[in-house]
C-alpha cells in the first residue's frame, strides 16, 4: 500500500502527520489507566505511526504488536484483543478508504477497538485551506476535524455496537457486553477502597492463626484486596491462579483462607467499601438505563455476584436505582444534593446557584450529583488533564474547564467543553485565560487572603477582569 493518497492531481503525505512520542498517546494511556490494556492482554495498533507506542506498551510488559502502510508496511497484520486505530481516520482524505480502514481495524478486535481522532474546536483551523471535508495544511498533509456526535456514529455503524466515549474525539466499542459493562462499572466507580485496613491489622493477627497468616500472606492480602475493593468476599474464581497454587502448596482450603482474612479485615473498612460499592452500582445503574447502555442487559458474573449480595435481587437493585432517576428529574433534590456538597466543602455554588468542583474530586459527590455528572461523562469520557467542572441542572448543562498547573494561585484554562445534555451537544473551545482561582473551589479556608491576591495581581498586571477571568 502506498503512505500517499493521490488526489486531484494532489498528493496527500499522509505519513507526515506521525509525530515522535515520548509518552503513550492519549488513547493509548487511557486504555492503560482504565485497566483495559495491562500486561497480559494482546494489543494491536493499526496505522502505528512511528510505533513509539507499542515501544511504551512492550516495555511495560504487554504483547503489542502494529501496522502502518508507511513506517511498518511489512508487518503482520494480526488480530489482537485490543485494537488501536489511533489518529488514522482523520489524515485520511478519502471517505471510502477510511470506512475500510476502520471496518479493517474492527475485525482485527477481539475483545474491543479505541477509535480517535482530531476533534472540532480543539486546535484553530484559520489560514488552513478547505479541501473535501477537511483541510490541507501547510506541510501537504490532510487533516479532518470531526464532531464528537459525528465519529461515535462513524464508529457505531463500522462495529455494529455502540461505542462508548473514552475522551473527546475517542471511543471504544466492545465486542461482548460482559466487557462493556466491567469497563463502564470501574470507570463509574468513584471512590477506591483502601487496602490500608488491612496492612496495619495484619500484624495483629491472634497467636493460634499467626503461622496460617505467615504461610498464606499473599492469598490473604488478595482477599482482603478483593473484599475491600468490594464489599464482599470473593468466590474462586474471582482470585488469580497464584492464589490458589499457593494454598494448594500450603494446603490451606480457599474457605480456611477466606475465613483468616475476615478475622483480619478491619469492619469499619469492610462496611464502608459495602456501601461504596451499593452507590457504585447504583450509580451505575441509572447511568446505564439514561444513557440507553445496551450492554445493561448482560453484566458479567462478577457483576451479577455484586447485585445479589448488596441487594439481594436484581429487582430490588433496579428499583433502587430508579430511585436516583426520580432525583434526576426533579431539579429540587439535585440542587438540594448541590447545596449539601457545597456545605461539605465538596465545591462552591456561584452566584447563579451552578456547582462548581474541581475535577478530581466529582467522584466523591452524592450519588445523584455523580450521575448527572455521568450523563456528561457519557458525550465525552474523560478530559485526560487537569479540569475543574461546573453543573448547571437549570440549564442542563456541564461545563468542563481545562486546567494547567492547578496548584498556582493562577492557573491557565487552555479551553472548555460544555455538553448540553438538552440538545445533547458538545460544544469545545480552546481559549486560553488565567484562571481567577476561587479559594472555596480549591478547598482552601483563606478565601479573603486569595482574593486579596488576585486583586494585587491583576492591578499589578493592569488586566481587565473580562480579558482575563473566567467567571465561574
Ligand atoms: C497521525 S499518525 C498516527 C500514528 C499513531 N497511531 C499515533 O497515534 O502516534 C497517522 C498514521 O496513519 C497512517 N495511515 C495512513 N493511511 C492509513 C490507512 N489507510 N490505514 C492505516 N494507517 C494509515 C499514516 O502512515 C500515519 O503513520
Amino acid at each position: 500500500m502506498t503512505p500517499r493518497g493521490i488526489d486531484d492531481g494532489l498528493v496527500v503525505a499522509r505519513h507526515r502527520t506521525a509525530m515522535v512520542r515520548h509518552h503513550l498517546s492519549q488513547p493509548m494511556s487511557l486504555l492503560v489507566r482504565t485497566g483495559v490494556v495491562r500486561p497480559g492482554v494482546s494489543v494491536f495498533d493499526y496505522g502505528c505511526g512511528q510505533g513509539d507506542d507499542l515501544r511504551g506498551l512492550i516495555a511495560a510488559g504487554v504483547e503489542a504488536s502494529g501496522w502502518d502502510p508507511h513506517f511498518a508496511p511489512d508487518a503482520v497484520i494480526a488480530p489482537a484483543e485490543i485494537v488501536n486505530l489511533g489518529f488514522v481516520l482523520n489524515v485520511i482524505e478519502d471517505e471510502r478508504e477510511r470506512s475500510t480502514a476502520l471496518e479493517r481495524a474492527w475485525t482485527l478486535a477481539g475483545r474491543a477497538l479505541v477509535v480517535s481522532v482530531m476533534i472540532a474546536g480543539a486546535v484553530p483551523v484559520d489560514g488552513l485551506k478547505p479541501f473535501r471535508d477537511g483541510y490541507l495544511t501547510s506541510r501537504g498533509t490532510f487533516q479532518k476535524y470531526y464532531q464528537q456526535d459525528e465519529l461515535r456514529k462513524i464508529v457505531a455503524h463500522a462495529t455494529g455496537s455502540e461505542p462508548v466515549a473514552l475522551a473527546p474525539g475517542i471511543f471504544v466499542a466492545f465486542r461482548r457486553p460482559e466487557d462493556e459493562q466491567e469497563f463502564l462499572l470501574e470507570r463509574r466507580r468513584g471512590r477506591r477502597a483502601s487496602t490500608a485496613a488491612y496492612a496495619s491489622a495484619r500484624p495483629r493477627a491472634s497467636q493460634s492463626t499467626a503461622p496460617v497468616h505467615e504461610r498464606i500472606q499473599g492469598p490473604l492480602e488478595a482477599i482482603a484486596a478483593f473484599a475491600l475493593d468490594r464489599g464482599r468476599m470473593p468466590h474462586a474464581d474471582e482470585l488469580p491462579s497464584e492464589v490458589h497454587d499457593r494454598l494448594a502448596q500450603e494446603r490451606v482450603g480457599l474457605s480456611r483462607a477466606v475465613a483468616t482474612a475476615t478475622d483480619v479485615i478491619d469492619e469499619d473498612a469492610f462496611h464502608s467499601a459495602a456501601a461504596s460499592r451499593r452507590e457504585d452500582l447504583l450509580v451505575h445503574q441509572a447511568l446505564n438505563v439514561l444513557n440507553r447502555t445496551r450492554s445493561a442487559s448482560r453484566p458479567g458474573a462478577s457483576i451479577v455476584r455484586d447485585i445479589r449480595h448488596h441487594f439481594g435481587s436484581q429487582q430490588q437493585f433496579a428499583e433502587q436505582a430508579l430511585e436516583y432517576l426520580h432525583a434526576l428529574a426533579d431539579p429540587s433534590r439535585t440542587a438540594e444534593a448541590m447545596v449539601r456538597s457545597a456545605g461539605k466543602g465538596l465545591g462552591a455554588l456561584d452566584e447563579d446557584g451552578r456547582l462548581v468542583i474541581d475535577g478530581d474530586r466529582v467522584e466523591q459527590l452524592e450519588g445523584v450529583l455523580r450521575c448527572y455528572y455521568g450523563c456528561a461523562a457519557f458525550f465525552v469520557g474523560e478530559l485526560g488533564q487537569e479540569y475543574i467542572a461546573r453543573l448547571d441542572p437549570v440549564r442542563r448543562q456541564v461545563s468542563l474547564f481545562r486546567v494547567e498547573d492547578r496548584r498556582s494561585p493562577f492557573p491557565i484554562m487552555t479551553g472548555s467543553v460544555t455538553i448540553d445534555l438538552k440538545r445533547q451537544n458538545v460544544i469545545m473551545r480552546d481559549d486560553r485565560r488565567v484562571l481567577a482561582r476561587k479559594a472555596d473551589v480549591y478547598g482552601l479556608s483563606a478565601r479573603s487572603r486569595q482574593r486579596d491576591e488576585e486583586r494585587k495581581r491583576r492591578a499589578a498586571e493592569g488586566w481587565a477582569d473580562e480579558r482575563v477571568l473566567i467567571r465561574l
